[in-house]
């Protein structure tokens, strides 16, 4: 089933054995792409650990409320045990014909301990479990993505913090706008990180709700308790509808819709480091860890890490798209369709617990050069804004009428080929005559940037204070 090589079988091959835990009605197996077709335990099998806490929960609650013997509540608890040691150690074989996780550990159960695991399956169906354990594994993949966030978040921080005093051109249009702190630039990227956690903060809050106890879909007539067994896996309550609890997929479209937007930013980040570290632009380096050669030209160092980042966001958005075309107008309540919610989910896990490590790594691998990001800052006309906001609050003059003496201004430097500052006065006084030599303190890059003192603004000292903000409400 794992292996792509292997050869798909004929439809008239038929296995005889019947399905031992649903083959009461069948008088034959099924055929063998008809097993291969239906089978998930090829990637479903990473669901054992919440399969089997979720069964545990069930048979505690069983014993509880004497749907089932303690004795055999003991036996089938133990065993679980068991399964998940096997599991763990690598000793369980996995069985395609026992079809999905939920089969494989019931079948493994009824070897170990006998007919008392046929007990565990009252008041539930394989519906509310896979609804469950699948909100349990979510929920622990989204705590492990919070960590990994939160670590690129640290990241950033750190780096920002040696670099408040570096200037780099900000840019619009990809064109020189103005001066900013590459602390501040970098910081943009901590509040991105900070709202991706909290959409999934969001999203844990809402998956956390237990379909265990809907069983197939319209509950069951055994006295169960479903608050108990919510309670005991952590669950906040029971979903409070047994048709919604296991058809609904939202928490795992939710799940990917943040993951998307997350990708996207992870996707831009990586952009930017392409960018800085080409050889044309040269803001930034990476060291030998985290770029590579090339098998021809022995002089690259190619940033693949950060080109790989900018394109796994195709695989995060895909699965959204996916997920979201398998669950449209599919009818209430459970259908096999649904068995298609996994590996979009899984696989997204995947790419991006990646894509935030080496996202990390590069952060903290990249050495900045200030001297460069300066030299560019500079060019461009960058604190063009910066004089006439000078016209503006020293000589009075209405804004946009600024805006034009600067732009003359602009053009006749453009024309000497030179920047801004370094027009001689008799040149800016032909243009304004009150200009004095004051002006050109005000035309720096460091003097543009200092002045952007308002609340979320570029200067040094806002972004010192913003650095010490983000450590308190993200670290
Ligand atoms: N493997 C199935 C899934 O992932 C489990 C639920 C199967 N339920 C059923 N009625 N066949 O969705």
């Amino acid at each position: 089933m794992s292996d792509p090589q292997a050869p798909v079988p004929g439809p008239s091959a038929s296995p005889t054995a019947t399905n031992r835990l649903w083959g009461g009605r069948v008088a034959r197996g099924p055929a063998a792409i008809m097993e291969q077709i239906n089978a998930s335990i090829g990637f479903d099998r990473r669901l054992y650990a919440q399969d089997i806490a979720a069964s545990k929960a069930h048979c505690q609650m069983l014993v509880r409320q004497n749907i089932i013997p303690a004795a055999d509540g003991d036996a089938i608890l133990a065993g679980l045990d068991h399964v998940l040691a096997e599991i763990e150690s690598g000793g369980f074989a996995f069985k395609t014909e026992h079809e999905d996780i939920h089969m494989n550990v019931e079948a493994r159960l009824a070897a170990l301990i006998g007919p008392a695991a046929g007990r565990l399956h009252t008041a539930r169906s394989r519906n509310d479990q896979v609804a469950t354990d699948f909100r349990l594994w979510l929920r622990d993949a989204i705590d492990q993505l919070d960590g990994a966030l939160r670590a690129l978040q640290a990241a950033l921080i750190a780096k920002a913090e040696l670099h408040v005093d570096a200037v780099l051109p900000g840019l619009t249009h990809l064109q020189p706008a103005q001066p900013v702190s590459f602390g501040h630039h970098l910081l943009a990227y901590v509040e991105m990180i900070g709202r991706d956690r909290g959409r999934f903060a969001d999203c844990r809050r809402r998956l956390n709700e237990s379909p265990l106890g809907a069983a197939a879909l319209a509950g069951t007539p055994y006295p169960i308790d479903r608050d108990l067994t919510a309670r005991l896996l952590g669950f906040d309550r029971p979903a409070a509808n047994s048709l919604d609890a296991v058809s609904d997929r939202d928490f795992a479209l939710e799940f990917l819709a943040a993951a998307s937007i997350l990708a996207v930013h992870l996707s831009r980040f990586a952009e930017e480091l392409v960018y800085w570290v080409s050889t044309a632009v040269g803001f930034i380096s990476l060291s030998d860890a985290f770029t590579t050669g090339s098998s021809i030209m022995p002089q690259k160092r190619n940033p693949d890490a950060a080109e790989l980042v900018r394109a796994k966001s195709g695989r995060v958005i895909g699965a959204l798209a996916g997920l979201l075309i398998v669950l449209k107008g599919l009818p209430l309540a459970y259908s096999k369709d649904m068995q298609e919610d996994k590996e979009p989910v899984f696989e997204c896990v995947d790419s991006l617990a990646l894509c935030l490590a080496a996202t990390t790594g590069m952060v903290e691998d990249m050495t900045v050069s200030a001297a460069r990001m300066r030299q560019a800052a500079t060019a461009g006309f960058t604190t063009a804004t910066d004089l006439a906001d000078y016209l503006v609050t020293n000589l009075g003059l209405p804004f946009r009428a600024a805006h034009h003496v600067t732009g003359r201004l602009v053009k006749l430097a453009e024309e000497r080929g030179v920047t801004l500052d370094a027009l001689p006065l008799d040149a800016l006084q032909s243009v304004e005559p009150r200009l004095t030599d004051a002006v050109y303190a005000e035309l720096t890059v460091e003097a543009s940037m200092g002045r952007r003192t308002s609340y979320g603004g570029t200067a040094p000292e806002r972004v010192r204070a913003a650095l010490r903000a983000a450590r308190e409400r993200f670290l």
